[in-house]
């Protein structure tokens, strides 16, 4: 279980180090302990200083499975806040001392044992100053000069930037100002400096590695990500497969599994009835649609926005669960009182309505502009609901379009139009009254098998490769 949430990130690190403890590496992941977190038992209290910034953490710990473990960093003046990283849709301006203190927090305490790691894996911007501290500061440090360096990007749009006068700030030389470094449209990029440092670079799909390497999806990191297309690879990510599991999910009225979907037909209802929305006999065979979202733009509401109206008309009723850009919100609120017998939306974040509209929804609602992974669509699959998607990074990778033979198992749109995904949804819906074709889909999805363990053994494969590169090279 994550111990905090804003997206799959949280999924990711829920799963991950646990299914690389199961292949027999001795896991330890170091997460802040926001607001709200209560895990863990207090074990001990490290002195941390970043460029002059001094603060004592407290340091929590969780077992966390297989024997793998998590270290919680309390510390209140930077982690005890409303939010994970922003306020008010602004950014915290102390973003790079609180994410500096989690890098070395994370790094110093991987000495506790006397040896250190021989791999540290850092995610996203957040963590990216690990793999720079390891190649600047730690450099020539006995322990800490050691291990190998995995980056993993799970998101290109966030590329954690800063005003160049936080350097010192951060104990990182004014050298690291340089396009070939952290420097990016002069700020300098936590993101940047993890790409151009981490031994091995790894992104949460086999089509995102190859998207950002283009303009299009770089985020003007394309080209840099280019350079380093030699040690840059895509892994899917897994889904946790004891989280959500129909046959056992706590927040589903009723069990229900590949061999009978009975119970998938009371999700709907409780779903129906959780939006006070009609649950007679005719609602219940209306086409579902259902969607859960951070409200940004990466998630295609700008289509769906364009749409606006048109989607009452289509003999759909939808159910929408998401937080996000005050217009998205509104504009689905809007919508809601608009059409309250078919269109129902809760803005908020409820982790238990997220299993119970994933089990109750006929079709669920992907239309991103970019996606890297994407997880949703893989708990879809599995709950026998049918993903309708665009074709980009990781639902390309998962979803494969009705038409397109054997092994179909959702609806896949090219084009970023609301033209196009207005076509995909009329057609996915004229099949959902073809039962026969829908639930073939629907078993076609529910027989995959995206569980974790395949990815972490290729994570495995990455850190062998990184730390066996470290070892040939003599230091690194
Ligand atoms: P991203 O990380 O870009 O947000 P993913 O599909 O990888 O997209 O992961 C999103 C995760 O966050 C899923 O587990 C999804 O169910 C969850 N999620 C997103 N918004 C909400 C919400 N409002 N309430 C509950 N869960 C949410
Ligand atoms: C990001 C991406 C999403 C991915 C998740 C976990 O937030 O937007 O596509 O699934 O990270 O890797």
């Amino acid at each position: 279980m994550p111990f905090s949430k804003t997206g799959g990130l949280a999924d990711v690190l829920g799963a991950l180090p646990q299914a690389i403890a199961r292949l027999g590496w001795d896991v330890t992941l170091v997460v802040p302990r926001y607001r709200g977190t209560t895990a863990g038992t207090r074990v001990d209290r490290v002195a941390i200083t970043v460029g002059g910034y001094h603060t004592d953490v407290n340091v929590y710990q969780e077992d966390i499975g297989n024997g793998a473990r998590a270290l919680l960093i309390e510390e209140p003046s930077l982690y005890d806040r409303d939010s994970l990283y922003a306020s008010g849709g602004v950014d915290y301006p102390d973003n790079a001392r609180r994410f500096a203190v989690l890098s070395r927090a994370a790094l110093e305490l991987s000495m506790r044992n006397g040896s250190g790691p021989t791999v540290v894996h850092a995610h996203d911007w957040q963590a990216g100053l690990a793999p720079v501290y390891l190649d600047t500061v730690y450099k020539s440090h006995p322990i800490l000069g050691r291990p190998a360096s995995v980056f993993t990007i799970h998101n290109m749009a966030y590329q954690g930037s800063f005003e160049p006068d936080w350097l010192p700030r951060l104990d990182l030389p004014w050298s690291l100002l340089s396009i070939d470094e952290m420097e990016f449209y002069g700020r300098v990029s936590f993101l940047k400096g993890a790409i151009n440092h981490a031994d091995a670079i790894t992104t949460v799909s086999a089509q995102y590695a190859r998207e950002i390497q283009t303009p299009e999806f770089g985020f003007g990191f394309d080209g840099i990500l280019r350079a380093r297309a030699d040690r840059l690879q895509g892994v899917l990510n897994g889904i946790d497969t004891v989280q959500w599991d129909p046959a056992t999910d706590p927040h589903l009225p009723a069990p229900f599994s590949r061999d009978d979907l009975a119970g998938k037909r009371d999700a709907k209802a409780a779903v129906l009835a959780r939006y006070g929305l009609p649950a007679d006999a005719a609602a219940l065979d209306r086409p579902l649609i259902g969607m859960i979202s951070r409200m940004v733009d990466q998630k295609g509401l700008d289509l769906i926005e364009a749409l606006g109206g048109e989607l009452s008309t289509l003999g759909a009723t939808f159910v929408i669960l998401g937080t996000g850009d005050t217009r998205y919100e509104d504009f689905w609120k809007g919508m809601a009182v608009a059409h309250p017998a078919t269109i129902g939306v809760k803005v908020g974040f409820d982790e238990g309505l997220a299993h119970l509209i994933e089990a109750g929804a006929d079709l669920f609602l992907m239309p991103s502009r970019f996606e890297p992974c994407g997880l949703n669509q893989m708990y879809s699959l599995r709950y026998g609901t049918v993903p309708l998607v665009r074709r980009v990074g990781g639902l390309a990778d998962t979803v494969r379009d009705e038409q397109e033979g054997a092994r179909s198992n959702g609806f896949v749109f090219d084009d970023y139009t609301p033209a196009a995904l207005l076509g995909t949804l009329t057609r996915a819906l004229g099949i959902y009254q073809k039962k026969k074709r829908w639930l073939r889909l629907q078993r076609a999805g529910m027989a995959l098998d995206h569980s974790w363990d395949r990815s972490a053994r290729e994570y495995v494969k990455i850190y062998e490769r990184a730390i066996s590169k470290g070892d040939s090279n003599g230091s690194r």
